[in-house]
């Protein structure tokens, strides 16, 4: 299936099929004429497609080099950007020659970054191959690398001139990394997908796999909506924040890498939805709902040591925290979201279990 993202100025086409990498060649000459290609992707995704890919590529009249790098958020730093920015130098890529990024969230923030800034900007392609990225970081056009300070601190807004979405490729996938991906999936149900949400529903907590693109395309389609009526991210796409702000402040507190990005989004929609349902301002029994959800699919919902000061440090120094008032996002009903503010010293509240 095709989903078109239809941003005004750039828009383009999301591909979701199972097979799709081994024809690879044919979607890219779909999209562009026969050029160069550095083929950016890390050392696990290398080892596993990236010959495969650069095969098929070349069969289908691209001259293609690849640029491998070390798997792992440590990578998406601006000394691998430079790294890249020199090979493509070297390799003597010019304008008119493009970039395709093919792996996770890593390799795509990374290698539409290198694409966004390298000469100005060149055109590029993303093959993602993580459940976080086909249902989370390739639609939507941010690209970026993390400073010292904080994650993804460098970066812009540029859009891909197409995305390739294969869930077969899933099955190589670690089982942490697949389970993690699926906390933005029961997030994308739970702010603006009710089929979705049925879905996940009535299916076993062991299907991913064999349920893949029904979930990718209805992941992918909530966050396009959102997306398309706001590109750089000033309005509606706050609604993908569900469980952020608590989840950014465990995934901090915990310390990055320890509990992964989704399984803090799982642990946070928990919490926010269990104090907003005390207060009316979500459903009886959705806290419930969505805590068995998590489970069932073996996202963690709880966290230890849960320490609500250094929680509420962690929430306050959030970039999403401006001003008195925290932008929190509530789920008045499954498939629905909007914005509830919350004044700073009240948020404190809002973390206690
Ligand atoms: N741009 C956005 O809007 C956006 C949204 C969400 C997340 N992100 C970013 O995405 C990153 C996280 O993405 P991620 O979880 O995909 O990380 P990742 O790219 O590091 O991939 C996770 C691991 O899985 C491996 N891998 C990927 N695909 C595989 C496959 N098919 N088979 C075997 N191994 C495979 C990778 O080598 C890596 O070791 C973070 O940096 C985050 O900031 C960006
Ligand atoms: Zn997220």
């Amino acid at each position: 299936m095709k989903i078109n993202v239809d941003i005004p100025h750039h828009p383009y086409d999301i591909v979701i099929e199972r097979g799709a990498l081994k024809t690879v060649g044919a979607w890219a000459a779909g999209i562009w004429q026969p050029q160069k290609l550095v083929l950016i992707t890390d050392s696990n995704v290398s080892a596993l497609y990236g010959a495969q890919v650069a095969e098929n590529l070349r069969d289908a009249g691209f001259e293609v080099v690849l640029f491998e790098f070390p798997a792992g958020e440590a990578s998406k730093v601006l000394a691998t950007a430079e790294k890249a920015w020199d090979f493509c130098a070297e390799v003597g890529l010019t304008r008119s020659d493009g970039i395709v990024g093919l792996g996770g969230g890593v390799t795509g923030d990374l290698a539409g970054f290198v694409a966004s800034t390298y000469m100005r900007g060149i055109h590029f392609l993303q093959i993602a191959t993580s459940l976080t990225a086909q249902v989370d970081s390739s639609v939507g056009g941010k690209t970026g690398v993390n400073s010292k300070l904080a994650k993804n601190m460098i970066g812009t807004f540029t859009q891909p001139d197409g995305v390739l979405i294969d869930p077969d490729i899933l099955e190589t996938l670690g089982k942490r990394e697949l389970i993690e991906g699926m906390g933005e999936v029961v997030k994308c149900g739970l702010i603006g997908d009710v089929t979705l949400w049925e879905k996940l529903s009535e299916m076993p907590g062991d299907s991913i796999l064999s349920n893949a693109d029904f979930l990718i395309e209805h992941a992918v389609e909530v966050k396009r909506k959102v997306v398309v009526e706001d590109e750089h991210d000033n309005g509606k796409r706050l609604y993908l924040n569900f469980g952020h702000t608590i989840g950014h402040a465990v995934e901090a507190t915990a310390g990055y890498g320890k509990v992964m990005h989704g399984e803090a989004v799982a642990i946070g929609m928990v919490q926010i939805s269990k104090i907003a349902e005390g207060r009316g301002l979500m459903p009886a029994g959705i806290s419930d709902q969505i805590r068995e959800m998590c489970i069932k699919f073996g996202l963690p919902v709880d966290y230890e040591p849960w320490d609500v000061d250094v929680l509420y440090t962690a929430l306050t120094h959030d970039k999403k925290a401006r001003g008195s008032q925290i932008k929190t996002v509530l789920v008045p009903e499954i498939g629905t979201a909007r914005i509830h503010q919350v004044p700073l010293d009240e948020m404190r509240e809002w973390l206690v279990k």
